[in-house]
């Protein structure tokens, strides 16, 4: 078999039935689904395992609309922008068609993936910078993902940033994350500066934004553990909508809060990056 059959095997182009693109890789680590749009990796699973990452089931698969689940990037800006409330939230390249400019088949176990984004006349009108995004996925016994930003602009410009990811656990109420104690963070609910004492257990709505991380960090679920390790990335955004804000929102089923936890490896608050012209930073999560 010539090494291109075998990458074509592995790593198929698919569209659902409204024509919305994803890649959907197999080896033997496992499987995961990327839509072209967003550069979102939607799903990811290990051979013989759950799936690692949480994707809503009433989750829109719509041009213009961000998948709720998998691995959302908030770039340039995580969260509201700063000055413009009518901007989208997170930025926009979660809902910017990115280009594939590779797919590896490394060996059996390992495929790689990398999708770029350049800015264009419609980003400069949301964001006055010329820049160029590579995220760089690798499936393999863990999953990589890393997000490179680089500046083409003449001028100096300043990001904060997240792969936003959703994992999937048995039940939230068994469920906590090792690896936080002592950290201060900032609760975006009540907008205090709070240091972390123990463990960290979701017992009702969570938004904070963790600074000075030292990863790597561990989801305890009562069926196995999750370790998030990151590079590039000192901050750490952790959410769960509970009741009340799940069933408002439009792409949650009422109870699908039970079953999700976003560990976001991020660039926010004072972790935010400034790269002059020229520049590159690159942003990697590490998940198993
Ligand atoms: C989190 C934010 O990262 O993303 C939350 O901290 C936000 O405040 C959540 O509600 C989901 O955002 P969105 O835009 O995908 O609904």
């Amino acid at each position: 078999m010539q090494a291109a059959d075998w990458v074509q095997q592995m790593a198929v182009y698919k569209t659902f039935d409204n024509g919305f693109e994803y890649i959907d890789i197999v080896n033997k680590s496992g499987r995961a689904k990327i839509a072209v749009q967003g550069a979102h990796l939607f799903h990811c699973e290990r051979v013989g395992e759950q799936p690692l990452l949480w994707v809503s089931e009433t989750s829109f698969f719509e041009p213009g609309k961000a998948i709720r689940g998998g691995v959302p990037i908030c770039w340039p800006w995580f969260g509201k922008h700063q000055t413009d409330s009518s901007l989208p939230q997170h930025g926009f390249v979660r809902t910017s068609v990115w280009t594939v400019v590779d797919i590896q088949e490394t060996d059996e176990h390992t495929t790689e993936l990398i999708l770029q984004l350049k800015s264009s006349a419609r980003s400069l009108q949301l964001w006055p910078y010329i820049f160029e995004l590579q995220l760089h996925v690798t499936v393999a016994e863990k999953l990589t993902i890393a997000l490179t930003t680089k500046n083409c602009d003449e001028n100096t410009f300043t990001i904060t940033s997240a792969l936003h990811s959703y994992f999937t656990v048995s039940d939230i109420d068994n469920v906590y994350i090792e690896g936080l104690d002592k950290t201060r963070y900032f609760d975006s609910l009540t907008k205090e500066s709070i240091i972390q004492k123990g463990n960290t257990h979701i017992g009702g709505e969570v938004d904070r934004i963790y600074q000075n991380v030292r990863y790597p960090l561990t989801i305890h679920d009562q069926k196995r553990n999750v370790h998030i390790d990151a590079h590039g990335s000192s901050s750490a955004v952790i959410w769960n909508p509970w009741k009340e804000k799940c069933a408002r929102m439009g792409d949650m089923k009422d109870d699908a809060y039970t079953t999700m936890l976003c560990i976001e490896t991020a660039n926010a608050l004072d972790d935010a990056r400034t790269l002059l012209p020229g520049d590159k930073h690159t942003v990697t999560a590490i998940l198993s």
